[in-house]
């Protein structure tokens, strides 16, 4: 008795269907953009249209808080870039909640509590409806709208910043280049998902006003790197 036999027809066909099944697997994978799920900012559920807030919310980091950032970024050499932070509104935004100012706009909205309301927690703090998973046991929402409201979660960068650290020594005071996925930068659409009409006491936002006022370049840096788009030239003619 020998192996039944098969036949070459039925070979043909197998490898046919592998291949379509094959072809079907590999051009899903290239799938247009557009197609996919877009990502969705967590506060709001709304479509990520910050490039910056993209970032983040496909990052797999968690949200370590402000202190965390405090032990590199708060040295003469690296421009006390957490010092400046926090005399600024962003690290009192919690405080201007209960004043007595954040306690009046809050009773004309019918809410009792502003500093335990989402209504007015979902601009005034950082990670806003994240999932309790991206954030880290030490995580703080009471300090505010912190670092990692503008530079998404950093339980990575920290990681990675101090393993190199051990590897090589390289002296404070030098600027070093890193990934600009690691720490993204944000940019305009980032600041308008609070800086906007939702808000209660809303104030016109203009990008390049407001930026100069919370920007903390390292002194070794000699341009920025986030500006305001252009304003457009309009051509004049004569005639
Ligand atoms: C272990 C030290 C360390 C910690 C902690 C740390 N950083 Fe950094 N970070 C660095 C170093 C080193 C650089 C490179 C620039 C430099 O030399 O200052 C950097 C650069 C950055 C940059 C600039 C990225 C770029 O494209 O140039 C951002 C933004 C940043 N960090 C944010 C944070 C935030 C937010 C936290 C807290 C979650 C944090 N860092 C915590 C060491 C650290
Ligand atoms: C998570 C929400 C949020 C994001 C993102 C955000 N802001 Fe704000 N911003 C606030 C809140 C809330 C206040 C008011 C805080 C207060 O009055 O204490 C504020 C206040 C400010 C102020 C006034 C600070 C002061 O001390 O007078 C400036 C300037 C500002 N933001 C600029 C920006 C810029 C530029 C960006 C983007 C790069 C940005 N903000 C992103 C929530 C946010
Ligand atoms: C859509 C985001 C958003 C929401 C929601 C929000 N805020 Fe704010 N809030 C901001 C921003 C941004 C600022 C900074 C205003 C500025 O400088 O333009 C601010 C500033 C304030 C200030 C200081 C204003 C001043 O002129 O000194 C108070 C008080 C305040 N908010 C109270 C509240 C209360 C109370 C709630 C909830 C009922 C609330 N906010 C909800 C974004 C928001
Ligand atoms: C409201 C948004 C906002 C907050 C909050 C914020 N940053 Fe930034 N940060 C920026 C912007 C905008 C830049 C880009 C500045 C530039 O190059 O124009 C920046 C740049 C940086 C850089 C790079 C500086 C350089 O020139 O290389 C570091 C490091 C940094 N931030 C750390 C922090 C830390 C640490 C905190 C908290 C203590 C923090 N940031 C809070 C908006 C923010």
């Amino acid at each position: 008795m020998g192996y039944p036999r098969i036949s070459k027809v039925a070979i043909g066909w197998t490898l046919a269907l592998a291949t379509v099944i094959f072809w079907q697997s590999s051009t899903a994978a290239q799938e247009p953009a557009e197609t996919q799920d877009p990502v969705v900012t967590p506060a709001t559920g709304k479509k990520a249209e910050s490039a910056a807030l993209k970032a983040f919310a496909l990052s797999k980091s968690v949200y370590v808080g402000a202190t965390k950032c405090k032990s590199c970024h708060n040295k003469e050499v690296k421009g006390l870039i957490y010092d400046k932070w926090s005399k600024l509104g962003h690290a009192k935004s919690i405080e201007v909640l209960t004043s007595e100012k954040g306690l009046a706009v809050a009773k004309e909205l019918g809410i009792k509590k502003p500093a335990e309301a989402p209504e007015c927690l979902k601009c005034h703090v950082t990670a806003f409806g994240e999932k309790k998973e991206r954030l880290h046991k030490r995580f703080k929402p009471n300090l505010g709208v912190q670092c990692e409201s503008c530079h998404g979660p950093g339980s990575q960068h920290v990681k990675v910043r101090l393993a190199a650290a051990k590897v090589e020594k390289v002296p404070e005071e030098v600027l070093q280049e890193i990934p600009a996925d690691e720490a993204p930068l944000p940019d305009q659409l980032l600041c308008l998902s609070c800086h906007n009409e939702e808000s209660p006491t809303y104030k016109k936002f203009d990008f390049g006003e407001r930026l100069e006022k919370i920007r903390h370049l390292h002194p070794q840096r000699e341009k920025p790197r986030v500006l305001p788009p252009k304003k457009k030239k309009v051509d004049v003619i004569e005639g």
